[in-house]
């Protein structure tokens, strides 16, 4: 399989919104339509564009009504935005571990940090691959918790047969150049729910009043108005620009054709460690479509580690290799608490080792080769390499 990633597509609908001129009656016109094609494809009743995937989950997490001091359970494996957008939020981040075959976090984990502050959770689809959902949200229901789904690394993936973004309350996804889909940047939140739909178009939109599910504008004769109040509640300006929003649309548009690349290439991938004890990927369970935003693999080999590994890989025309991030709460912005000012909320907590044995263990170990070839050939050759180095480390 070979596309292109960018086509005229893209290019089509840029041009457009720029001849536009941005004028008011045209601004957003993109958008919307990238929010009605995104709701329809991915299978919810509403999608709500934004400036990127970390204004989508701090949006995500206003929307659900959570508060200073409240509690919000996230895994400590995942890119910081996740746990930031909870502190911007002024929330407090607790960190569930994980499981060890999967890499995601365990709901059982999550049920054990629960307490009577505890309002969300955000379960991450690392990788692009969906958490045990039945297990998240029969622990959420009963303890009455809001499910966001951080699904910035998982389009047109799916669990038991529901798409990515359909299972939480709310879901989030990121544009991001890395991402399946892209603009450069940008995000979305998917949602069936009438209020959580409006919640996020007001606070990301300056909390004006007038804002509903269906309409991200004011009319002119409300705005020109001198009496005219225009603030419901406080709000962001996070909108996403039509510019962005026509790119958006064109690679929603190419979704299908766009993820089946990757999911090739990363199953290529993955292929390629059939057989070898020491490079343990991702688990994948079988009601899982994994969406392969990475392909993850563990490595335990006690005379080859991590650095080893990935020089000589390089050494034979490999890619280059990424790590998984530190764990979170482990970053300096954790463990000092440096957190603009919100410390005072943090009275009790602390971040620090020892909070997520499962995470501590494997983070260090993993491995996340590149999926992101938009010829399939490539990902051959890549997986041929990576035979080599399996191969040159087992004679
Ligand atoms: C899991 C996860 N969550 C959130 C984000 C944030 O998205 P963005 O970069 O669009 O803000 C990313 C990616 O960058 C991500 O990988």
């Amino acid at each position: 399989m070979k596309i292109e990633r960018i086509t005229d597509l893209e290019r089509q609908y840029a041009i457009e919104s720029l001849n536009g001129q941005f004028e008011t009656h045209n601004n957003y016109k993109f958008v919307v339509r990238l929010e009605k094609a995104f709701a329809e494809k991915i299978g919810t009743k509403h999608a709500v564009g934004f400036v990127n995937g970390t204004a989508t989950l701090h949006t995500a997490l206003e929307a659900a009504g959570v508060t200073a001091g409240d509690e919000v359970i996230v895994p400590p494996l995942t890119m910081s935005s996740t746990c930031f957008a909870v502190l911007m939020a002024n929330a407090i981040p607790v960190f569930a571990d994980i499981e060890e075959d999967t890499f995601l976090i365990s709901a059982k984990e999550i049920e054990n940090r629960i307490t009577e502050k505890t309002k969300a959770v955000i379960v991450v689809s690392l990788f692009g691959l969906m958490p045990d959902m039945d297990a998240v949200m029969d622990v959420a229901r009963r303890h009455r918790l809001v499910v966001i789904e951080d699904d910035a690394q998982c389009f047109m993936g799916s669990y038991k047969g529901h798409m990515a973004g359909t299972i939480g309350d709310m879901a989030s996804f990121s544009f991001q150049a890395s991402k399946h889909l892209t603009s450069g940047e940008g995000g979305i939140v998917t949602t069936d729910s009438d209020e959580y739909g409006l919640n996020l178009r007001r606070f990301s939109g300056l909390g004006y009043g007038s804002i509903s599910t269906k309409k991200a504008r004011i009319s002119k004769d409300d705005i020109q108005d001198p009496l005219y109040e225009r603030h419901y509640s406080l709000g962001w300006n996070y909108r996403m620009s039509d510019v962005v929003g026509a790119v958006a649309l064109a690679q929603t548009e190419r979704m299908d054709e766009l993820c089946s690349c990757r999911m090739e290439a990363g199953k290529i991938i993955e292929a390629a460690m059939s057989g070898c004890e020491w490079l343990i990927p991702q688990h994948t369970p079988q009601e899982c479509v994994h969406a392969y935003w990475t392909a993850a693999a563990r490595i335990v080999n006690p005379s080859v580690d991590w650095y080893t590994f990935r020089r000589k890989f390089m050494e034979l025309g490999g890619d280059g290799i990424y790590a998984a991030w530190k764990l979170n709460y482990l970053e300096p912005a954790f463990r000092n608490k440096n957190f603009m000012g919100r410390e005072i909320f943090f009275e009790g907590y602390t971040y620090q080792e020892g909070l997520c044995p499962v995470a501590e263990k494997i983070q260090p170990q993993l491995l996340q080769f590149k999926t992101n070839y938009w010829d399939t050939d490539e990902a051959i050759q890549q997986a041929e390499i990576l035979k080599k180095t399996i191969k040159y480390f087992e004679s």
